[in-house]
């Protein structure tokens, strides 16, 4: 098992920004990006720690899901360095980043409609190209190794309860299906950290529980985890630390209590006008689904 808790704050309380952790599996540095000079994520420093969930919250538009594409690979910084291990990831396309082990999920559930749920899980393998994928392509990569992709997928689709859907089309799936069908996909390159946008954005209650055991599995396998999350029910529930971001900042970061016991966060960050509210899906998630 790997060390679990991050540092807490000298103070006991709301850690300030960008404070250091004892075992950093993930470390980034200046990493900003403006859109039509508007900076979207404008992070001085950020350490994850190795085997913690952290979840990342904050209201609509503060850069949570900006923050996943810069470190994922799917958006590229206006600056900045970010390391996995020590290892540089700066301009490494996404899916050389998830062979070096992290992956992430997306806040809308990217499914490939016309393959089938297996196929969906299949084609994660090694990398994540399965967007730029057709079926022909995908026939090719199976080539040689397309029973032991075939199994593994399987596995992954009974380990999240979804493997009778497997040979329907992916697009037959519920929303909170295809949460777990991400998750299954992001599991297939044999992450160390995974990244979840949202995961339980549209989820009815039972699903979330579902989805929650399964973080915590994850967790409990070694697995560091960050997962952005409007729900605070859900955020105090499985989270070892929290980091708030606003604005592309982040404000404060700190165990889950400390920061839902930090006035100024509440009020200024937590509060209903802000998107952020027990059971709170955003708009473009809640229209979605
Ligand atoms: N591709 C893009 N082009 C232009 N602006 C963008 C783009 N992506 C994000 N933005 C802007 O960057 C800011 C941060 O957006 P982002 O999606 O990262 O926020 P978020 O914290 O994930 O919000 P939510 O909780 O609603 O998902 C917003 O002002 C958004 O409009
Ligand atoms: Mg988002």
């Amino acid at each position: 098992m790997p060390e679990r808790a991050p540092e807490r704050s000298a103070s006991g309380g709301a850690a300030l920004p960008g404070g250091a952790k004892r075992d950093p599996i993930l470390v980034a540095d200046g990493l900003r990006r403006a859109f039509s000079g508007i900076r979207a994520v404008d992070v001085d420093h950020l350490e994850i720690a190795r085997g913690a969930v952290t979840a990342i919250i904050g209201p609509n538009g503060a850069g949570k899901t900006t923050l996943f594409n810069l470190l994922s690979g799917f958006d590229r910084p206006d600056a900045g360095t970010w390391s996995l291990d020590g290892k540089r990831l700066n301009g490494l396309p996404a899916h050389r980043i998830s062979r070096l082990g992290m992956v992430r999920t997306f806040q809308l559930t990217r499914v490939l409609a016309r393959l089938t749920v297996l196929e969906n899980v299949a084609v994660a393998a090694p990398g994540q190209s399965g967007e730029r994928l057709d079926r022909a392509l995908l026939r090719r990569r199976w080539r040689d190794q397309e029973r032991q992709v075939r199994a593994r997928a399987r596995t992954l689709l009974q380990r999240f309860g979804i493997d009778h859907m497997a040979d329907q089309p992916a697009d037959a799936l519920s929303g909170g299906q295809r949460k777990l069908l991400e998750m299954a996909r992001a599991l297939m390159t044999q992450p160390r950290l995974i990244m979840f946008d949202e995961p339980t954005a549209g989820v009815n209650p039972a699903l979330t529980q579902s989805l929650l055991g399964h973080v915590r599995k994850l967790q409990a396998e070694g697995l560091t985890i960050v997962f952005i999350e409007h729900d605070m029910d859900v955020v105090m529930g499985i989270s070892d630390w929290v980091v708030v971001m606003a604005q592309g900042r982040i404000l404060a970061e700190g165990p889950p209590a400390d920061i839902v016991a930090h006035a100024g966060v509440i009020e200024a960050y937590l509060g209903r006008a802000h998107g952020l509210e027990k059971g709170g899906a955003t708009e473009s998630e809640a229209s979605r689904d």
